[in-house]
């Protein structure tokens, strides 16, 4: 009844705001992401019927109530699915300290859900898998299957899941990950997505969507980054105009963030290959491909309010290990 899931984070190309069911986060629009291979969850998972309530642990980290109980309530989705009563007792660890902007709802979430399925024994397809993740938190839908993912927006739960367009052998991507701040969001993208509608540019984004995911996959599957760069850019960008316009406002850059998407822009001027993405923080994901990896790293750690820089490459979905954290 026990069992250990790792799920990496994921960094989104064309991204997810906004939903059409906010209970079963069903997305406005389908995302294509690519799994990071520096930044990833353990969640160990036991159900037992000696335990009489569900206890929530995080190894090195502060797990606050709210954090706990949005776990419980995803432990109630999957006890349903499977049809289980027993409580559970479960132990998760980032591999990235709390707070350096890495996803880590996504990746817990993935792991979380994989490690709870495995722990009961239960052979849930990957496209199910996706589809419960899915619920605990969105973007964990992309965490779970190999290398680049597509999740597909969907018209009800049951055909909005995520599934690999290529592994990650595919393509020697790389994210250089500049941390500019380590502050918790002050909010959260459950929240902050409820006020799409809010902004007066949320349908054009979401009508120019299929060009965009077309593009997207066409330059991942013919590698290149030329063509995936320009479009990553142009969809984050679209994407904060849109935060940035909705009552009330989001503003997730700061100073540190724009001078990074400056230094990009000059970079690439000079013949550097390296494009920017940013999720719903301040910190700023820069794509390359792995020959101009320590080029960009260098570049980016000189920028004054750079804290950190993670590097990433593309790697695997969830997937069980023997090595429980308890
Ligand atoms: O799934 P959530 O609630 O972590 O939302 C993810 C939202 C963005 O990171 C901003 C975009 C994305 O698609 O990852």
């Amino acid at each position: 009844m026990k069992a250990t899931a790792i799920a990496p984070a994921n960094i989104a190309f064309i991204k997810y705001w906004g939903k059409k069911n906010d209970a079963l986060r069903l997305p406005l629009n389908s995302s294509i992401s690519m799994n990071l291979s520096g930044a990833f969850t353990t969640s160990t998972v036991e159900f037992s019927p000696d335990y009489s309530q569900d206890t929530v642990g995080m190894v090195g980290e502060e797990f606050s109530q709210k954090e706990q109980n949005r776990v419980i309530t995803q432990l109630d989705v999957i006890r349903k699915f499977t049809g289980c009563n027993d409580y559970a007792r479960i132990v998760t660890k980032n591999s990235f300290p709390k707070g350096t902007g890495a996803a880590s709802s996504a990746s817990g979430f993935a792991a979380l859900t994989v490690a709870a399925l495995h722990a009961l024994s239960f052979s849930a397809t990957e496209k199910e898998m996706t589809i419960l993740a899915r619920i605990g938190s969105g973007s964990a839908c992309r965490s779970i299957p190999d290398g680049f993912v597509e999740w597909q927006s969907g018209e009800q739960s049951e055909d909005s899941y995520a599934y690999s367009l290529a592994p990650a052998s595919h393509w020697e991507l790389c994210d250089v990950l500049a941390i500019v701040s380590k502050e918790e969001k002050k909010v959260a993208t459950t929240i902050g997505m409820e006020g799409i509608n809010t902004s007066p540019f949320w349908k054009e984004r979401i009508a120019g969507m299929p060009e965009k995911l077309q593009l997207v996959r066409k330059a991942i599957a013919d590698k290149k980054l030329h063509e995936l760069g320009k479009v990553i850019e142009e969809d984050a960008i679209n994407m904060h105009a849109i935060m940035m316009t909705q009552d009330p406002p989001l503003f997730y850059w700061n100073d540190s963030t724009m001078r990074i998407i400056h230094t990009v822009r000059s970079l690439r001027a000079e013949g550097l290959s390296v494009y920017f993405t940013i999720d719903a923080g301040p910190n700023v994901h820069l794509i390359c491909e792995t020959k101009d990896e320590s080029t960009v790293a260098k570049k980016i750690t000189s920028i004054s309010g750079v804290e950190t820089v993670l590097l990433n490459h593309v790697t695997k979905g969830a997937h069980i290990t023997n090595d429980h954290l308890f």
